[in-house]
């Protein structure tokens, strides 16, 4: 069966990026990474990308007008890579309404919290903050709403009283590296899909998986 072609959006480290290169190379993975896009020349990603010899691409933001001039540039080399589905991976850009509407519940985000707790930036430092004591990352689908859309799988680990946003951020870290190459496959074998629910966005229901295993605790 033909591989999902997949399209990774990154703007820093690329640890993620570089999980996800690594589970597609393994022995009948159902997804390959065909292009990796960068927003920033620098971003240390890139050479994790090329020395796998993943095809990269540069769209620098400060060379368009708008955000969305930006987002139809990216979006024209995640086409001309003949790609089937997004993940952002650390990408830094919030994106013009147009761009979830050209590739609806087709992008796929990481976030280091337990959505809808912790949105936007420095969200460790905000779990610490508020006395959580769980934390973890959230998979979603990506629509115009920042760090929001249906959840597809979250992975939980405890917020420990000794903590600093950087201790907490490596645990998460861990769990991210985890989750995000399984949701991955469950897309790649095509066993996502959308249920809607009346004046509600729609509930991701993952054929083959029990509710439960969407979360995985990771003491
Ligand atoms: C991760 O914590 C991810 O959840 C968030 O940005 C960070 C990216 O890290 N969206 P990396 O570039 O994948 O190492």
């Amino acid at each position: 069966m033909a591989k999902l072609k997949v399209g990774v959006l990154i703007s820093g480290r690329g640890s993620n990026m570089a999980a996800l290169i690594a589970a597609t190379r393994t022995e009948d993975f159902p997804a390959e990474i065909v292009l990796v896009v960068s927003n920033r020349a620098d971003a240390g990603g890139l050479a994790i990308a090329r020395a796998s010899g993943v095809p990269t691409a540069v769209v620098a933001h400060r060379d368009y007008p708008d955000r969305e001039s930006f987002d139809r540039a990216v979006s024209a080399e995640l086409e001309r890579a003949g790609v089937d589905l997004i993940c952002l991976a650390g990408f830094m850009r919030i994106f013009s309404p147009w761009f979830p509407a050209r590739w609806p519940n087709r992008i796929l985000n990481i976030h280091p919290s337990l959505l809808p707790a912790f949105k936007g930036l420095h969200v460790q430092q905000q779990a610490i903050d508020a006395n959580a004591r769980v934390s973890g990352c959230t998979v979603h689908i990506v629509t115009s709403d920042l760090d929001d859309g249906p959840t597809v799988a979250q992975a939980a680990v405890p917020v420990l009283a000794t903590d600093d946003a950087e201790t907490l951020s490596t645990r998460i870290l861990a769990t991210e590296h985890e989750l995000y190459p399984l949701v991955l496959r469950w897309f790649a074998e095509g066993r996502v899909r959308l249920e809607p629910r009346e004046g509600q966005p729609p509930r991701v229901v993952i054929q083959g998986v029990p509710p439960d295993a969407a979360l995985l605790w990771r003491p």
